[in-house]
């Protein structure tokens, strides 16, 4: 596991933003995963303005989101297809075949989750996963709990994130909300994970996923199993393991 923590969180944006670029410009054909929320936002948009300024071939690049709400429509602005597609692959000009994504409704989402892994396993697997991280550990939507042979499935969202989703959709209190998530399985057979994390909110959990037992009450945990993992930081989310970190190699 390879551990960089940037000063600065803009830093961070700017280091995280060249992983995804740095992917495309070595892999023309790289199938790329990524993660919605705060701490991605910036880092999708300054892709796109480096985009902007020195474009390059994406006509063959395939990106999809590692995670997506059910049961609500698309055009929800905090569904992930509309923040992904809005930050990031509309700017970039990715083939509309070629951003993955599962629908946000439909009547049998299992068939969904084989669909949308069987796209992914077409184009040969994904290359990189950007993965973000939640405040109790969670990757993707695959919450405290879930076992790491756990394939992709509609799992409960975390609490605090759904009553925000409530809350800005007006949905009534007992409407089944959930989330479609790679499993932690699939999110493992990644080729190159590049766990994100920046803000001193994420420091006490960081400290745990990379440092405490590989355990499902931790699923970020798991990444310490992964043969090529980055562990991608700003100093606040570092703040508890500054000091404790093993050689890089
Ligand atoms: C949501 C997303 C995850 C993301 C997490 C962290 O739960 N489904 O994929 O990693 O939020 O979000 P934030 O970056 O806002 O802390």
């Amino acid at each position: 596991m390879k551990i960089t923590i940037m000063k600065t969180e803009h830093d961070f944006d700017v280091a995280a933003a060249w992983r995804i670029i740095g992917e495309m410009l070595a892999n023309p054909k790289a199938v790329i995963g990524l993660s919605t929320g705060q701490t991605t936002g910036n880092m999708h948009r300054i892709v796109s303005d480096i985009y902007e300024k020195y474009p390059f071939d994406t006509s063959q690049v395939t990106i999809f989101n590692v995670d997506e709400l059910t049961n609500l429509d698309r055009s929800y602005p905090g569904s992930c297809y509309t923040m992904i597609y809005e930050q990031l692959v509309k700017n970039l000009r990715i083939p509309e075949d070629n951003f993955i994504m599962p629908p946000t409704l439909s009547d049998d989402f299992e068939k969904e989750c084989t669909l949308f892994e069987n796209r992914l396993a077409a184009r040969g697997g994904a290359d990189l996963q950007m993965l973000g991280i939640g405040w109790n550990g969670h990757i993707g939507i695959n919450q405290p709990g879930t076992p790491f042979e756990q394939e992709t499935w509609v799992s409960p969202m975390d609490p605090i994130f759904e009553e925000r989703v409530r809350r800005e959709t007006n949905v009534a209190p007992d409407y089944p909300l959930g989330g479609l998530t790679r499993g932690i399985v699939n999110i493992m057979h990644t080729r190159k994970i590049v766990l994100i994390a920046k803000g001193e909110s994420k420091a006490d959990i960081i400290e745990k996923a990379v440092f405490g037992p590989v355990t499902t009450d931790i699923p970020a945990s798991v990444v310490q199993l992964h043969p090529n993992c980055e562990i991608l930081l700003d100093e606040a989310a570092a703040a508890k393991i500054a000091g404790r970190l093993p050689e890089n190699k």
